[in-house]
């Protein structure tokens, strides 16, 4: 057991010594709706636990093709959304493509139509004032008025009384990695808790579709693609991006997407103090309503960086953590698409992983979450191109929802202002009138007495989520 351990944490060392720089990648933007040619790009995710690609992240990839993809040059009349280059050519020297617009432009005051008339949300105007918003892919300053007011949201929570991690990695910090299953520190080790959505429960050979660090320049080809093939995915937007490229955003929500949070620029969460964190989950949420109109109830963290600590101020603020499948066995679904633009893995190596991830999801009883990316083109053409074709085409297929829907979670759930479910994403978790984070039976935050600002509908009705461990009083 203790060996086991060793090599599980030397295993996640030797990925995490390889970790890449944040890359700096010059864009083509030329129909694009973006206001700046150049991607900051903090991306990048999560590179723990054992993986099939492990041995490609030295730089040095082996990564082998595996003879059962299709991969042909697309015909010269194919069309935006439906065209990739061969597996092999996606690489970090790839041509850019020029980017598309959006799939269809809408008009403020528009409302969804998926909300069956619930209630109507129509779309707002996004007036960009550079000064009204903190700086793109930066931490935002804990001082501003806008992150005291969203302190107040964890009045009445305990929020666990954790120190940040180093730097969120497990090379790093020896201490907080022996402690990582105490915090919970998924990280580390995988850690869990009930609160963390992580699968589809019960719905086998279902994919829990998803992509992060959007909107971008690429994410209007996915766009066409999902339309096309009428797929419907989350969304876990960086509100960097979100101000940066709102009309993508919008074509994403009214495409019938699931829109989350990622943070405002991307770091490790469990490396932040707690008003950061606030500050990172606040202004994206701000940003995406103040473009949409809506709040999300859901988020993920970057990397999956997520401890007892993150998670309840993530629950304090009215969202539910959602993070990516690993299988009992270690085996984390992770493409690795995203260190195929800063060549550090093969688009080869990835699908390898990906071929993996659907091997070893074909055995769970429960769907599966995958990690994937729409911020960069080669991220965007390995999921048109491979990764989305290879499960529709499996045999047995696989069924591909949004998250939040292969959750069972009604769709008017995954927004404040729609969201008239009083358990959701938050209520009485515990016999003691918590929420039990750390699942050991008691309640680590105390749920909300409704009296801190609008971000949770949550007013104590008792919980009918299967997500958050509920003891009947
Ligand atoms: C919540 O309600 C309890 C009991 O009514 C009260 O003692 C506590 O101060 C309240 N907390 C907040 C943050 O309002
Ligand atoms: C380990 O984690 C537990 C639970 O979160 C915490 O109470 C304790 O202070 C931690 N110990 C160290 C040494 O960090
Ligand atoms: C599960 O994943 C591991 C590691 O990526 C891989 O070696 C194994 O072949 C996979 N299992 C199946 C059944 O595909
Ligand atoms: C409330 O939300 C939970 C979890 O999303 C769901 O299972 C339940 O059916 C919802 N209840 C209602 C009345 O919509
Ligand atoms: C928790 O639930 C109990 C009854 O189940 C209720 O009396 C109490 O007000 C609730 N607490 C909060 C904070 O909503």
């Amino acid at each position: 057991m203790k060996l086991q351990t060793l090599s599980v944490l030397l295993a996640i060392a030797a990925a995490h010594a390889s970790k890449i720089n944040p890359l700096h990648i010059k864009r083509q933007a030329t129909s694009s709706t973006a206001t700046s040619a150049t991607v900051a790009a903090s991306s990048a995710s999560s590179s723990s636990g054992t993986s099939a690609v492990s041995s490609s992240t030295s730089g040095t990839s082996t990564g082998t093709a595996t003879g059962s993809t299709s991969a042909v040059a697309a015909p010269a009349s194919a069309t935006w959304g439906t065209s990739f280059p061969p597996l092999s050519q996606i690489s970090s020297g790839m041509p850019s493509e020029v980017t598309q617009p959006v799939t269809t432009t809408y008009s403020p005051g528009t409302s969804p139509t998926y909300f069956s008339g619930l209630i109507p949300f129509p779309l707002l105007v996004l007036v960009f004032n550079a000064a009204d918003w903190p700086a793109q892919d930066k931490l935002p300053d804990t001082s501003s008025s806008e992150v005291q007011e969203w302190m107040k949201e964890l009045d009445g929570w305990d929020i666990p009384d954790l120190s940040p991690t180093v730097d969120g990695t497990c090379v790093s910090d020896p201490a907080n990695v022996a402690n990582a299953s105490a915090r919970g520190w998924w990280t580390c080790g995988g850690y869990t808790r009930d609160t963390d959505i992580t699968v589809c429960p019960g719905k086998p050979m279902t994919w829990g579709t998803s992509f992060d660090d959007g909107p971008a320049f690429y994410t209007t080809k996915l766009l066409h693609f999902l339309n096309e093939q009428n797929i419907k995915a989350t969304f876990f937007d960086v509100g960097s991006r979100c101000i940066e490229n709102p009309s993508v955003l919008i074509d994403e929500y009214m495409s019938g997407h699931e829109i989350a949070v990622h943070t405002w620029s991307h770091p490790h969460l469990t490396t932040l103090t707690t008003a950061e964190i606030v500050a990172e989950l606040g202004w994206t949420r701000k940003a995406i309503k103040t473009i949409l109109g809506v709040t999300p109830t859901t988020m993920r963290p970057p990397y999956g960086d997520i401890d007892d600590r993150v998670r309840a101020i993530s629950l304090a603020m009215g969202m539910v953590p959602i993070i990516w499948t690993r299988t009992p066995a270690g085996v984390s679904f992770d493409t690795f698409d995203w260190e195929i633009p800063g060549g550090v893995v093969t688009s080869e190596a990835s699908f390898t992983q990906f071929e993996a991830i659907l091997g070893n999801a074909s055995t769970l009883d429960d769907g599966f979450i995958v990690l994937e990316h729409d911020l960069y083109e080669q991220t965007v053409d390995m999921a048109i191109g491979y990764t989305l074709p290879a499960a529709l085409s499996h045999n047995p297929p696989f069924t591909l929802e949004p998250i939040g829907q292969c959750n069972g979670i009604p769709y008017t759930n995954m927004y404040v202002e729609s969201n008239l479910n009083t358990s959701f994403p938050i209520a009485n978790g515990t016999s003691d009138g918590g929420i039990d984070t750390d699942g050991d039976g008691t309640g680590d935050a105390k749920s909300k007495n409704g009296t801190s600002s609008a971000t949770s509908s949550s007013n104590g009705a008792p919980l009918d989520m299967f997500l958050i461990q509920y003891t009947p009083q």
